[in-house]
């Protein structure tokens, strides 16, 4: 399937790892110029060169916080500037700290609402006049299947997401016709962040080895395994692009079937 993407311009938030990079390998595939961005110039430079091997597009890459307003700001604008314009917006974020609710301090309420829906907030007030001249405009929000059930020992996760999903119900009704607005909510994808999350749990002493934790996050999901990240990246390109064009508003689970409801 084509799908169309070819010649439009993406940006990529959060995305020197994990789905923000599938994401962003995924578009440049399909031929669109992407930009990403990270705090970590290292990892940052080597992910242009993973997003640069994948399609024949333009790879611009920003060091930029997303939790910063300006250089949430001044990376819009050096994304339009290069590519002459914006027509597709991903957000992605790091995860949250895990921990249980008793463990969680308030400090870190804070900063998991900066980090998961001011970003959000922050990215899409820069962007959306740009979506908005565009032809093709759309906003693609990472998030989890936290948002639908509660994940055991992610409480800032469980609790702050959700409000990213009412900003994209909002942003689908208020930024229509022009703009489409959805979410994917990834289940576990072997990424980073779920290597970092399993390991936690291994020095807590929940499991005895890292394949043990591996296995577990997958026992519940009838495809029996973890995902690959560039599953995520595919449907993200797919709710990008005009193949899904009366697609508007929806959160689509990609976690292989694990969420019941
Ligand atoms: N992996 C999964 O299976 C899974 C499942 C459900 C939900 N999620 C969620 O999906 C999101 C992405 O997860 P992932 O697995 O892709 O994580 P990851 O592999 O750890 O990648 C996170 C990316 O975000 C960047 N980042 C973090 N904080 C940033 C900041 N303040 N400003 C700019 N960039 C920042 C990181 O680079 P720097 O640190 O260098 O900035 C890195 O490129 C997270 O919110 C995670 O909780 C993941």
């Amino acid at each position: 399937m084509d799908l169309g993407l070819e010649g439009n311009a993406a940006l990529v938030t959060a995305s020197s790892s994990g789905l923000g990079l599938a994401s962003a390998k995924a578009l440049a595939r399909e031929g669109a110029d992407v930009a990403i961005c990270a705090r970590g110039e290292d990892a940052l430079a080597d992910a242009e060169a993973e997003v640069d091997e994948m399609g024949d597009g333009d790879v611009l890459a920003v060091p930029a916080d997303i939790t910063d307003p300006d250089e949430v700001a001044a990376l819009v604008d050096e994304t339009v500037e290069t590519f002459g314009g914006l027509d597709h917006l991903v957000t992605s974020a790091g995860g949250p700290p895990s921990g249980r609710f008793v463990d969680t301090t308030e400090r870190e309420w804070y900063q998991a609402y900066d980090l998961l829906v001011m970003s959000v907030v922050w990215a899409t007030k820069a962007a959306r006049p740009h979506l908005v001249e565009s032809d093709a405009g759309t906003l693609v929000t990472i998030t989890s299947t936290s948002v639908r059930e509660a994940i055991d020992g992610l409480v800032l996760s469980n609790a702050v997401r959700r409000a990213v999903i009412g900003l994209m119900k909002t942003q689908a009704r208020e930024f229509a016709p022009e703009v489409r607005a959805n979410a994917v909510l990834p289940g576990a994808h072997e990424t980073p962040r779920i290597q970092e999350l399993v390991e936690d749990a291994l020095d807590r002493g929940q499991y005895d080895s890292y394949e043990d934790g591996l296995a577990d996050w997958a026992s519940d999901i009838p495809l029996d395994r973890v995902g690959d990240p560039m599953e995520l990246g595919d449907a993200v390109a797919f709710l990008s692009s005009d193949r899904a064009s009366f697609v508007n508003g929806a959160a689509v689970p990609v976690d292989g079937g694990r969420l019941r409801s």
